[in-house]
């Protein structure tokens, strides 16, 4: 269509340019992002031998490599996108989001990468090594008590003529599930050339559920390969996803609010779809944080607590598998890294102050790796 500013009113002209323009903005801002994704490489995925378990191969999809350190990266890339696409997001949009802290620092990034101002609404508990990060990339830090996350994103949304990302809602939306380099086809092209490359189980936790469906509908779609792949979804102490895959009620919420940063929520997600889910494990929580501090003997490194309530899933249907006679491998991920929360999971006084005993936990684990037997 051609325009000339002679022929036309005034305001629809000026109405016309401003659409050119933010049509041009968006196109901009999408190479930005697309370039941002060409510069970075694939996560690992790592094999670790586990002696006692000999045919039970188990592997790590190591999140953290990630530019912003965790398997939120992908999740703000992906709710980016769908917020530029849907025309929600423009040059000067302030950018709301409600977190646990993982999806706050990756949005701060992109959001930074696009020059838009962002602001995270999270609980007043979150580690302050996630505060550092997300002020490092531009960020703003809103502190409110955990259940006021999701009400004080949409006032300060209202009252800033901004943006709420809303992870929570579009999680499971916003990436594309039938492949496009999602953490689904990026496990399963690396597990190509593996004795088993089709894994038994995917074992992964739920903060929003949008890894777990993005895994869950792969599995389901793609022929190819992991058709007879499993998706197990661990759900920590305090965390309503359990109750809620068990009895279908929607409405169940809980009071108290999750000690595994990053997952397990007080409320059922409109992203967690449990169709998908073939199965659920609920693990206490000094058992997780008991098994990061296992597997840094294991791997040499410190990883995040859910990355523990992951191991521990993993082991307990490595032990089934074990005992039915089964060869074959599982896959999990490694979410974030340990040095996000040096102050809490490896400091012995909050530990003591949060009443988590790990010592059985971590002898039962150490069990484990002895005779290949566990149970949560
Ligand atoms: C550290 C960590 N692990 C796991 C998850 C779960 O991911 P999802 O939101 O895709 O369910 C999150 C989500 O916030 C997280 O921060």
């Amino acid at each position: 269509m051609c325009f000339s500013k002679e022929i036309i009113p005034k305001e629809l002209w000026d109405n016309t340019m401003k659409a050119t323009y933010k049509r041009e903005w968006t196109h901009q801002a999408i190479k930005k992002i697309d370039a941002d994704f060409n510069r970075s490489s694939d996560t690992h995925l790592i094999k670790l031998d586990l002696p006692s378990c000999h045919g039970i191969d188990l592997y790590f999809k190591d999140e953290t490599t990630h530019p912003t350190g965790s398997l939120k990266h992908r999740l703000a890339r992906s709710l980016f996108l769908y917020g530029l696409c849907n025309g929600w997001i423009s040059q000067d949009t302030t950018i709301i989001e409600s977190s646990s802290g993982s999806t706050a620092i990756s949005e701060a990034y992109f959001a930074r990468l696009l020059g838009l101002k962002f602001i995270a609404v999270v609980p007043r508990t979150t580690a302050r090594e996630k505060l550092a990060q997300i002020e490092f990339y531009g960020g703003e830090c809103h502190l409110v008590d955990p259940k006021d996350i999701y009400d004080e994103s949409e006032r300060l949304a209202a009252e800033l003529n901004g943006h709420y990302m809303d992870q929570f809602t579009f999680a499971e939306r916003a990436t594309d599930w039938r492949g496009n380099n999602n953490i689904a086809q990026s496990i399963f092209d690396q597990m190509a050339l593996e004795p088993h490359p089709d894994p038994e189980w995917v074992v992964a936790s739920a903060g929003t559920g949008g890894t777990s469906a993005t895994i869950g509908r792969f599995i389901r779609y793609e022929k190819s390969c992991c058709s007879d792949t499993k998706l197990c979804i661990v759900d920590p102490e305090n965390s309503v996803f359990y109750d809620y895959y068990n009895t279908g009620d929607k409405q169940i919420t809980s009071s108290i609010g999750s000690r595994i940063e990053g997952i397990g929520r007080p409320r059922v997600e409109p992203s967690f779809i449990p169709s998908v889910v073939d199965r659920m494990i609920q693990i206490p929580d000094a058992a997780s944080i008991a098994a990061v501090h296992l597997l840094e003997e294991l791997l040499g490194r410190k990883c995040g607590a859910s990355t523990g309530t992951n191991l521990c899933g993993a082991f307990h249907l490595m032990s089934e598998m074990k005992g039915r006679g089964e060869k074959g491998s599982i896959v999990t991920l490694i979410c974030d890294s340990g040095e996000r929360y040096l102050d809490t999971y490896y400091n012995d006084n909050w530990l003591k102050e949060k009443g988590l005993n790990t010592a059985p936990h971590l002898a039962k684990l150490r069990q484990f790796l002895v005779s290949g037997t566990f149970d949560i």
